[in-house]
């Protein structure tokens, strides 16, 4: 069993006052930053390479890799920027907005080692608007950071300006995409922009930025404490560390929780420690692994890592840590209608695949779980999700952003997974699952 033993990124959490500065200082707080600041930027970079560090945020793309695309100096004489990302707005993720509560300067110190690994004298958090509380614990932290000399002229007392802000979204999940994240952060409508350039090269201000997950950066002073040797052998092949990752759904004990990258999702799922298994009489049907964008695993498919490439040969992703677990008292088509209603909600209508498919696919589940949908309809409904992102993934949809594979994935996965589901509803001409309370569902009936 793959227990961790070890906490790495919750490891203070519980400890009173953690979130103040005073006792992050007393238990060694900010000793990294300082010992990492006596290397040169480019050997923090190859420190975070060596560590395997990989994004949070939803794509697991390698830190050390995105940071070497940063062109150099002599190259583009701009200003660099950070942008650190706590959107946090992914459908069964809760893991950034604890950090943010427990453990702030966890996060800074972070920051005070990439922006100056990056040359950046400025960083910009950009947090999700609805995060009253934790946003309130960070603006005390960034206060109090500066008033002790950490940050603003002389990051740690080093000759290095640093200044850090927090920006609060306005409740958009679109702006936790990276670069219509950079637009809202320029005061414009959070759009995202076409790729290539990549932020790396042309970002904040047309200037080169990196744009990072809380939970990476938070990361930092971990492999700077002991060292990224360690970090990469307490993961698992190219994914180095420990995940953190919210379990919700038909679980004992839901709750977000640190695991090692070989702990498997039936482990999660069943142990004590975590998932605590399902209410008595109740047995697994259907997986959300990676936030509701990540296409959905059946019970069979249990035994997967949560290793970042272990998802792979599965058509899924880890994505952002959100696991859903639905019991096989639960409606597909339902709950697919729910998500796709979310992500038609949320497009931003720029391109037409998106746009105008996102809604049509989500008028094609309500009339199939109301009882009067036709394979013919189900058939569109698969046709539709084609149009936007193809199926099984190859990593390039046919939208400007990835919210569009986000709608249009799980779809796929859930048709080509339970399709006897969707094939009951259009047969009995009703629900199989029969009528239940429409709970956050009745709004839009
Ligand atoms: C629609 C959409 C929403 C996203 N929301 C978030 C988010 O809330 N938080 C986040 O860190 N990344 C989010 N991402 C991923 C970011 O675009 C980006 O990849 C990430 O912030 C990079 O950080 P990382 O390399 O540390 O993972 C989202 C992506 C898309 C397409
Ligand atoms: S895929 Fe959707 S959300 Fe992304 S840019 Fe296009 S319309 Fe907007």
């Amino acid at each position: 069993m793959s227990v961790l033993t070890e906490k790495v990124m919750m490891r203070d959490w519980a400890r009173a006052g953690q979130n103040t500065l005073s006792v992050y200082k007393q238990h060694g707080g900010y000793a990294q930053a300082k010992k990492a600041l006596e290397l040169s930027p480019p050997q923090i970079i190859d420190e975070v390479k060596k560590s395997q560090l990989r994004g949070r945020g939803g794509a697991g793309f390698p830190t050390g890799l995105k940071w070497s695309f940063v062109p150099s100096i002599d190259k583009n004489p701009k200003p660099r920027y950070l942008a650190i990302n706590a959107d946090e707005s992914e459908p069964g993720t809760a893991k950034d907005r604890f950090i943010l509560e427990n453990d702030p300067h966890l996060l800074l110190e972070g920051i005070a080692i990439a922006c100056y690994a990056l040359n950046a004298h400025t960083c910009y958090i950009y947090s999700r608007g609805e995060f009253k509380y934790p946003s309130s614990v960070l603006d005390k932290a960034i206060a109090d950071a500066y008033a002790d000399g950490i940050f603003g002229k002389k990051l740690l007392g080093k000759d290095f300006e640093l200044n850090v802000y927090q920006v609060r979204g306005a409740g958009a999940y679109i702006c936790g995409e990276e670069t219509a994240l950079l637009e809202s952060l320029e005061g414009k409508k959070g759009w995202p922009r076409l790729k290539p350039p990549f932020p790396a090269v042309v970002g904040l201000f047309g200037c080169p930025t990196v744009v990072n997950n809380v939970e990476t950066i938070a990361a930092l002073p971990r492999i700077f404490e002991k060292g990224a040797q360690w970090f990469s052998d307490l993961g698992l092949g190219k994914s180095g560390g420990t995940r953190l990752v919210t379990l919700s759904g038909t679980v004992n004990q839901p709750g977000t929780y640190e695991v090692a990258m070989n702990t498997t999702m039936k482990e999660l799922i069943f142990e004590k420690e975590y998932g605590n298994g399902l209410p008595e009489g109740r047995s697994v049907k259907a997986v959300i692994p990676g936030g509701s964008s990540a296409p959905v695993l059946t019970a069979d498919e249990l035994d997967v890592k949560l290793e970042f490439d272990a998802f792979k040969p599965l058509q899924s992703m880890a994505g952002s840590g959100g696991i859903i677990v639905m019991d096989d008292t639960t409606c597909m088509v339902r709950c697919l209608w729910r998500v796709a209603r979310f992500y038609a909600e949320e497009s931003c209508g720029q391109c037409t695949p998106c746009r105008e498919g996102q809604p049509w696919m989500t008028r094609l589940l309500r009339k199939i779980e109301e009882g009067r949908g036709t394979e013919e309809d189900l058939e569109t409904l698969t046709n539709v999700a084609q149009a936007i992102a193809p199926w099984p993934p190859i990593g390039l949809g046919n939208t400007i952003c990835a919210l569009g594979d986000a709608g249009a994935l799980p779809v796929q996965s859930f048709v080509q997974k339970f399709k006897k589901d969707f094939l009951d509803h259009i047969s009995l001409k009703r629900c199989p699952y029969g009528d239940k309370p429409w709970g956050a569902l009745g709004e839009f009936r």
